[in-house]
């Protein structure tokens, strides 16, 4: 079992504090936290919104948020009965000044204090403005800032210079969940933490690497915010660019925010401009009596992309001429997040029954069944000639520590932890998303000059035929989405 190391008594201010995303993933997370034993009594969390609540409705609200969406044995009557005491609601609109000051006083501001923007960027700046006109911020406060961090550079520009009037970068927290992982942080430890591959992680030894967040599920009940960001803005800029970092950054000489952000920075500021050949577009049409994306988007002559695939080069020594393959898309066969490393093949085999032995590959699996596996070359089992066969060496995290998979910690609960215990190591820095979101208008407008259009794919499939040239005229070959 792993230790519970608890944090120092703390307040947590949730913006956006009865919306999708507290409901489902903020609030059941905190619980879980709390159940542990990793968040004292004495914390306390209040949500915020325009809506009036009574205080029996927003407690059932709460309640209803942690029973729908943990497992039943997390939760017996008096940890949730605990915890709900400890969870208030206060009504806010970030447009006026009324309440700002009752929220001052219900807060004792010299403990810990963490203003989590889970709201639309639109009404970002109000809310920090009053932060300060209403003197909430402290030396010890922090301010976490959900996605989307702009639209572009641009406004991410905007949006940083907005927080730095008030606050420090040291106080800022921008979330990226996919670096809550549990897989994604062991990218890191797997690398620089084994003597066995970091000689090997070069363009000397690895062929290839793909990166791939595939996902079941549509755009449904998101079509108005997705249509006006796609794949790239939605999913690239951010989740993906982050594990292309961890996989592709030199080993920073110490395990710290500043030293992890500066070499993650500097693999975003190596990516060469894409050729429009390297970028392929896709969109799912409908199936049976399932819609289409169009009409998920509500969007009938909508041209976003609902999948992208793409060939990355990063322009430095240790990758020169390695081509990173990223691919994410929604409706696709499976949700399935992996990256996988693609060896080189052997340059000789000394088996006459087998001229050619493939490089082995290690897949990084984030989701579902995280853990490490690796293909590897072995005789066949039996009498006779020398038959080589390839099999999986499998680590899967659950099984190997011994534990349920719904107990590996999740994204959210593990990254606010880290807020408050002020450790910005898996938090991107204002730098690393303005150089993410410069790379990522090249791209954009790269296909909008060549006019891409993306291409219609079939629901519950690979995605576009097109994308299957990305890699075939490499001589290369995606991997299958599957469990
Ligand atoms: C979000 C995107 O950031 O990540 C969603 O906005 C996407 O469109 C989600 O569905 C995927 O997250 P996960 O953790 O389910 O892979």
């Amino acid at each position: 079992m792993y230790k519970i190391i608890p944090v120092d008594p703390f307040n947590l201010v949730l913006f956006g504090g009865t919306g999708d995303l507290a409901r489902r993933e903020i609030l059941p997370g905190l619980y879980r936290r709390f159940h542990v034993g990793q968040i004292p009594r004495s914390s306390k969390i209040i949500c915020v919104a325009r809506k009036s609540y009574g205080k029996q409705e927003f407690s059932d609200f709460v309640k209803k948020a942690i029973t729908e969406n943990l497992d039943q044995h997390l939760i017996d009557q008096d940890t949730l009965a605990q915890f709900l005491s400890m969870v208030t609601y206060k009504s806010l609109d970030a447009n006026d000044n009324e309440n700002w000051e009752s929220l001052k006083q219900s807060l004792d501001l010299s403990l810990i204090t963490a203003f989590y923007l889970s709201v639309g960027p639109n009404i970002f700046s109000k809310i920090i403005n009053n932060l300060d006109k209403f003197d909430l911020i402290r030396p010890n406060s922090r301010i976490v800032v959900e996605k989307p961090f702009g639209h572009d550079f641009d406004s991410s520009r905007e949006l940083n210079n907005i927080l730095s009037k008030v606050f420090s970068e040291n106080q800022i927290y921008r979330i990226d969940h996919y670096l809550g992982k549990e897989t994604v942080q062991n990218l890191m430890a797997l690398r620089f933490g084994n003597v066995l591959f970091e000689p090997l992680w070069n363009s000397q030894y690895i062929d290839h690497i793909q990166i791939t967040v595939a996902e079941k599920g549509g755009v449904e009940g998101r079509g108005e915010y997705y249509d006006n960001s796609g794949a790239m803005r939605d999913m690239v800029q951010n989740h993906l660019m982050q594990l292309l970092c961890l996989v592709a950054m030199e080993p920073p000489s110490i395990f710290s925010p500043d030293a992890v952000r500066d070499e993650k920075l500097k693999v975003i500021r190596s990516l060469e401009p894409l050729h429009h050949t390297d970028i392929v577009l896709g969109q799912y049409g409908s199936i049976g009596s399932e819609p289409s994306y169009k009409e998920d988007a509500g969007n009938p002559r909508s041209t976003t992309e609902s999948y992208i695939a793409l060939k990355c080069k990063i322009s430095n020594w240790r990758w020169a001429n390695t081509a990173f393959y990223l691919r994410t898309g929604k409706r696709l066969r499976k949700r399935v997040s992996e990256i996988a490393v693609v060896f080189k093949d052997l340059p000789h085999s000394i088996f006459q029954d087998h001229p050619q032995i493939n490089g082995n590959v290690l897949a990084i699996r984030l989701q579902p069944n995280e853990g490490i596996n690796m293909t590897v070359t072995i005789k066949e089992p039996g009498p006779g000639g020398m038959r080589l066969i390839e099999v999986p060496l499998d680590m899967s995290f659950a099984k190997s520590l011994n534990q349920e998979v719904g107990n590996l910690t999740k994204a959210y609960e593990r990254l606010i932890m880290d807020v408050i215990r002020g450790n910005q190591t898996l938090f991107m820095r204002g730098d690393e998303v303005e150089a993410a979101w410069q790379w990522t208008d090249k791209v954009i407008s790269c296909w909008e000059k060549h006019r891409k259009t993306p291409q219609i794919y079939d629901p519950y499939t690979s995605g576009p035929e097109e994308a299957y040239m990305l890699t075939n005229k490499d001589q290369r070959r995606w991997r299958e989405i599957e469990i």
